[in-house]
Parts: C-alpha cells; sequence; structure tokens
C-alpha cells in the first residue's frame, strides 16, 4: 500500500464539515486527514471533536496547516480563495478549490505557481453539470456558451441587483428575466451565482464571451442550471435542479458531492469521465 495522501481543510462550514465526514469515513485506506483551519477557530475546535472526539485536528494557523498537508481543500470564501491557494502553491502543496469565483482573476498566476511549485490546482464542476462536455467540445472549437439560471422569486430577496432596479419580487406571477449579459457583469450583479459563472467560465471561453441569463420563475422551487454549448463537436444542453445542503441553504449539495467525485479521481488509478 502506497503512502496516505494528508489532505488539510481551510473553511469548516458545510462543504469542509461534509467533506471532511467523507474523507475519514470513506477514503480511509487512501488518505488522511492533516488539520483544519477557520478563522473562527471554533468552527475548527467543533470539527475537530466530530471527527476524531479531541482537539487533535485543529491547526493553529493556516501555515501550519499547508505544512501538514499534502492536498489543501479550500472551502472558505470568495475573499480568501487567491491568498490560501497562493500559500499552498508557493509551499509546493497541491490546492483544491472550492470558491472559485475568488480565482477567477487569477487563473493565469495560479497556472504559473503551480508550475513553478510542481502541485496541482482542481477545481470541481460544483453546482452544474456540463463541464465534462464543455472541455471536450472545447478541443473541437466552442461558438457559444450561455447559463441560464432558474430560481423562485424568494431566492433574490436582498440581492443588491434586484433592489437597485426595483423590482417587486412578490408580483412577479410568471417567468421574469431578471438579469442577461456577460458571466463578467454576472459575478458582479449576482456574487450567489459566482462559483457557477467561474467554473463555466474557466471551462469553456472566459467570463466576457459566457452568457449569463437569470430568471425568477414561481414554479420552479429547486435552483435550476440549465446550460447550451454550441461548438464544433455538436450542440449541448444540460439541466441541473439542486437539491440544497441541509447546513446551508446558499450552497448546492451537488457542490459537495462534486468535490466528492474529484478527490475519488485524484485516489483512483483509473478515472472516468473528461
Ligand atoms: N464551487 C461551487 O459550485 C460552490 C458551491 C457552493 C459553495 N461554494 C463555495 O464554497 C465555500 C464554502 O461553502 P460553505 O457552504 O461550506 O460555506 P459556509 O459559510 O458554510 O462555510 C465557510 C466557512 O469558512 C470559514 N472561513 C471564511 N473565511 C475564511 C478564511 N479566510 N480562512 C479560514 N476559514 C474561513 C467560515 O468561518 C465558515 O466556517 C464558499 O465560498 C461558497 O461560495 C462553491
Amino acid at each position: 500500500m502506497g503512502k496516505k495522501l494528508k489532505i488539510g481543510i481551510v473553511g469548516c462550514g458545510a462543504i469542509g464539515t461534509s467533506l471532511a465526514k467523507t474523507i475519514y469515513k470513506d477514503f480511509k485506506g487512501q488518505a488522511v486527514l492533516s488539520g483544519f483551519y477557520d478563522i473562527d477557530p471554533e468552527k475548527s475546535a467543533r470539527l475537530s471533536k466530530v471527527i476524531v472526539r479531541k482537539d487533535l485536528l485543529i491547526a493553529g494557523s493556516l501555515k501550519k496547516l499547508i505544512t501538514n498537508s499534502d492536498l489543501v481543500i479550500e472551502s472558505a470564501s470568495a475573499k480568501s480563495s487567491w491568498d490560501i491557494a497562493g500559500q499552498a502553491l508557493r509551499s509546493g502543496r497541491d490546492i483544491l478549490i472550492m470558491s472559485v469565483g475568488g480565482v477567477i482573476n487569477h487563473y493565469k498566476e495560479l497556472s504559473i505557481l503551480a508550475k513553478k511549485y510542481n502541485a496541482k490546482v482542481y477545481i470541481p464542476s460544483g453546482a452544474i453539470s456540463g463541464v465534462d462536455a464543455l472541455k471536450a467540445a472545447g478541443i473541437s472549437g466552442i461558438k457559444s456558451v450561455t447559463l441560464t439560471t432558474i430560481k423562485n422569486p424568494v431566492s433574490f430577496k436582498g440581492v443588491r441587483y434586484v433592489e437597485d432596479k426595483k423590482i417587486d419580487l412578490s408580483k412577479i406571477k410568471k417567468d421574469t428575466v431578471l438579469f442577461s449579459g456577460s458571466a463578467k457583469e454576472a459575478v458582479n450583479f449576482f456574487p450567489q451565482n459566482i462559483n457557477v459563472a467561474a467554473i463555466l467560465s474557466l471551462a469553456g471561453i472566459g467570463q466576457v464571451k459566457t452568457k449569463i441569463k437569470i430568471i425568477a420563475s414561481p414554479s420552479v422551487t429547486r435552483n435550476v442550471h440549465q446550460i447550451a454549448i454550441d461548438s464544433n463537436g455538436g450542440t449541448i444542453s444540460c439541466r441541473t435542479e439542486n437539491v440544497l445542503h441541509p447546513d446551508n441553504p446558499k450552497t448546492s449539495f451537488l457542490a459537495f458531492l462534486s468535490a466528492v467525485a474529484m478527490l475519488k479521481n485524484i485516489l483512483s488509478p483509473v478515472r472516468i469521465g473528461t
């Protein structure tokens, strides 16, 4: 049996906690948890207690966590993901990034750092389907990529764009387009869409050319992401209806599952899918 991969987690919220439980339970043959770090020390302490019933896995600092890990999982925030990724890569550690919106403008630097320090950057598909086909189609040349996000009007409560436009959500009785524009604009106006827009842009034709449409629909109860791709390899369309994470209604459960699937890929000798 080879050496176990030491995995450290930064950000012990819904995704970090779910990943820690899964790694401890399902990957124990191939991986070992090296520590948890959260800006809120109570959260890393609580997670350590949940996993090993002791304080053993609390990393006192981000630096310590990175030093003790082969792979760092960032599940913290878009504000901090670029800094965390940069620190991990400069230490020659691999990084798996969940808060993709925070690194979208640093993609080139991530690649340069990874190459320089012989480390890897992993970005799971997150809450959308179709990234595998988009990557394959990209080899042939892509003409257009459009993401249509459909949510119940109540999901847009408190969104500044909606407030600024004085849209009365309670009056929406049929499908209503709230926004149509580039991914670059969308991430500014709809920060809760930031990760899916970022992943799609990185996997495809970039944030200026990727188009985003946001629809408020009283007929949906789940957050829906529809993707339409026109490429020289064919036309592709897919729809994801997301179940919410039980511990964070802003996070899709599929985002956590996609990170587990990526870990499986990293740890497995056989890889299926693009
Ligand atoms: N890729 C995707 O499709 C996708 C989908 C959902 C969520 N996300 C992102 O994943 C991240 C985690 O999501 P979640 O639902 O677990 O959020 P959460 O709010 O439940 O947990 C985040 C945790 O990170 C901690 N944290 C914040 N900044 C930190 C920092 N600088 N250093 C250490 N810890 C820090 C917080 O204290 C909190 O405990 C978020 O940024 C979210 O936007 C990505």
